[in-house]
């Protein structure tokens, strides 16, 4: 398809309708996984204008190491069960934080963030890396988001191999 993205005004949930067809004609086809998530994170900063959108991709069987993403420089590396990305991944589930100062032990990339979304990216029941979304709003992630991201994480576990 065209390097082209249509931003579609309205709702968040309008957006991520617009946006999650225009994602997977992007990723279609391209085996690779760096370029297809350099180009999700873009996507996604591009429409939603998040403080910071990345992926960090699950290193050994105790650290996350940092992925493509938009925004400012971040953390390389998070341990297992650390911060909001080390907790999604040993949860295996999604963490909506409403406000990063009250998640204990959240691991401040920027002053800036103020509210996060990390939803883990799963194949065969391993978590292989986890999509982290910043805001700098607060309170900036619904129900909306989980469940679009979610569905943006099983297109990603798609070509990213195990
Ligand atoms: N806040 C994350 C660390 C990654 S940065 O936000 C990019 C965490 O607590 O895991």
């Amino acid at each position: 398809m065209a390097e082209e993205l249509i931003v579609q005004k309205g709702t968040r949930e309008e957006a991520y309708q617009s946006l999650l067809p225009q994602i997977k004609a992007l990723v279609q086809g391209e085996p690779d996984v760096i370029a297809n998530c350099a180009n999700i994170a873009a996507a996604l900063r591009q429409t939603f204008n998040f403080w910071w959108v990345g992926f960090y991709f699950v290193s050994d069987e105790s650290e996350l190491v940092l992925g493509p993403f938009q925004g400012d420089i971040a953390c390389t590396r998070i341990q297992k069960g650390k911060g909001v990305c080390g907790t999604a991944w040993s949860e295996k589930k999604t963490i909506v934080v409403e406000d990063v100062e009250k998640f204990p032990g959240h691991i401040a990339c920027s002053a800036a963030s103020k509210s996060e979304i990390v939803v883990p990216i799963l194949k065969e029941g391993n978590v292989i890396a986890v999509l982290d979304i910043d805001s700098d709003v607060l309170n900036d992630f619904s129900e909306i988001d989980k469940i679009y991201l979610e569905e943006l994480a099983l297109l990603v576990s798609e070509f990213i191999k195990a």
